[in-house]
């Protein structure tokens, strides 16, 4: 094991370093990372979901100074359509363009995934970033939770709309959370009740699946050449943050990472044809693959018949029978 292995692991052990800017920090400068400014995306088409806040934004804002060709995904149009004037005014990137999606919608996803891929006959990168933790129980009008909506099943809808817009090399990335270590894999407890709901479970619980869909990705798709990899941030300063979690930002405070930090494995993983072209439905901090369980508990919890549930449910919720 090299050094940086070791320290590597002496910095992942406990959260409080490995989450933060700390962890960011040191391995940074032991790996010696890519500077990211230093990658050319002149015509590599990325779509990306949430870019108008926190790390979706910081990613948008690196893609576009690296001359990518970006579809914004986005709820808020005229949001949308002001980050894009601002892009093509900081980076002279006018290869941008906005898509409308609530993506708790699926009648909004299907039109959008039929839009991107008018635009974009091959897509090289598709973002799944779109998300929240949402302290108050919410739904959609047909009466799914809605962070299981927006982060698991229009996800799924999307990228199976898309995947043959997609070929061998194109990646999709979805942002998780660290949050997920502490949730096992459930799809009858998937969507907390209104009685048992607490925001930062439900996050955990539909995390979890995200990753788990990643690995089954990866799995149905093998031999096509496309990447899947999931990935967390560590805890970045973030208006989500902001809104969800005010205490937690107060107490962890200047060691939360910037958005910019918070995006960078998101960026690479988005540039680098190095690692992210050589594994497959790996989850991923700070440029490296990282275990998808830490607890005994929820390891047992991940069976080949649950997963088999979790997708044959997620592609019904999604109304997608392709598979
Ligand atoms: N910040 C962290 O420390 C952290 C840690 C772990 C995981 N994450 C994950 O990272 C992702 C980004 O989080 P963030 O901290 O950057 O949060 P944020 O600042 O609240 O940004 C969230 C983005 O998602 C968009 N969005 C939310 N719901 C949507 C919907 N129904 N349809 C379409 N777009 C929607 C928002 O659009 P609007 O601009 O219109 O609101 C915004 O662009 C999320 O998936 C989050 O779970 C963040």
């Amino acid at each position: 094991m090299s050094f940086a292995s070791i320290i590597d692991k002496v910095v992942e052990a406990p959260v409080v370093t490995s989450f933060t800017n700390v962890g960011y920090v040191v391995r940074s400068r032991l790996d010696g990372w890519t500077d990211l400014d230093s990658y050319d995306l002149s015509g590599r088409r990325i779509a990306i979901t949430g870019p108008t806040s926190g790390l979706g934004l910081a990613a948008t804002r690196q893609l576009a100074k690296l001359g990518a060709t970006l579809v914004l995904v986005a709820r808020n149009e005229s949001k949308a359509q002001d980050l894009r004037d601002d892009l093509v005014a900081a980076h002279g990137n006018d290869a941008v363009s906005v898509v409308r999606c609530d993506m708790a919608n699926f009648q909004d996803v299907r039109a959008a995934a039929k839009q991107i891929a008018g635009e974009q006959e091959q897509l090289d990168v598709l973002i799944h970033n779109a998300g929240s933790l949402l302290n108050e129980r919410r739904t959609t009008p047909d009466g799914m939770e809605l962070t299981t909506a927006v982060q698991v099943v229009g996800p799924f809808l999307m990228t199976g709309l898309l995947l043959e817009n997609l070929a061998a090399g194109s990646r999709v990335l979805t942002m998780s959370s660290g949050g997920m270590y502490t949730a096992g894999l459930t799809i009858s407890r998937l969507q907390m009740d209104e009685a048992s709901y607490k925001g930062a479970e439900q996050y955990a619980r539909v995390d979890r699946a995200q990753v788990t869909l990643n690995e089954m990705w990866a799995e149905r798709t093998a031999g096509s050449g496309i990447r899947f990899h999931a990935l967390h941030p560590g805890w970045a300063d973030t208006p989500g943050v902001e809104e969800s979690l005010p205490t937690f930002r107060k107490i962890v405070g200047p060691f939360l990472r910037s958005p910019a930090q918070g995006a960078d494995t998101l960026v690479w993983l988005a540039a680098d044809d190095g690692p992210p072209l050589q594994s497959n439905g790996r989850f991923w901090l700070d440029r490296r693959i990282r275990p998808v369980h830490k607890l005994g508990s929820t390891r047992r919890t991940d069976t080949r018949a649950r997963r088999r549930e979790l997708w044959d449910w997620v592609a019904e919720a999604a109304g997608w029978d392709l598979v």
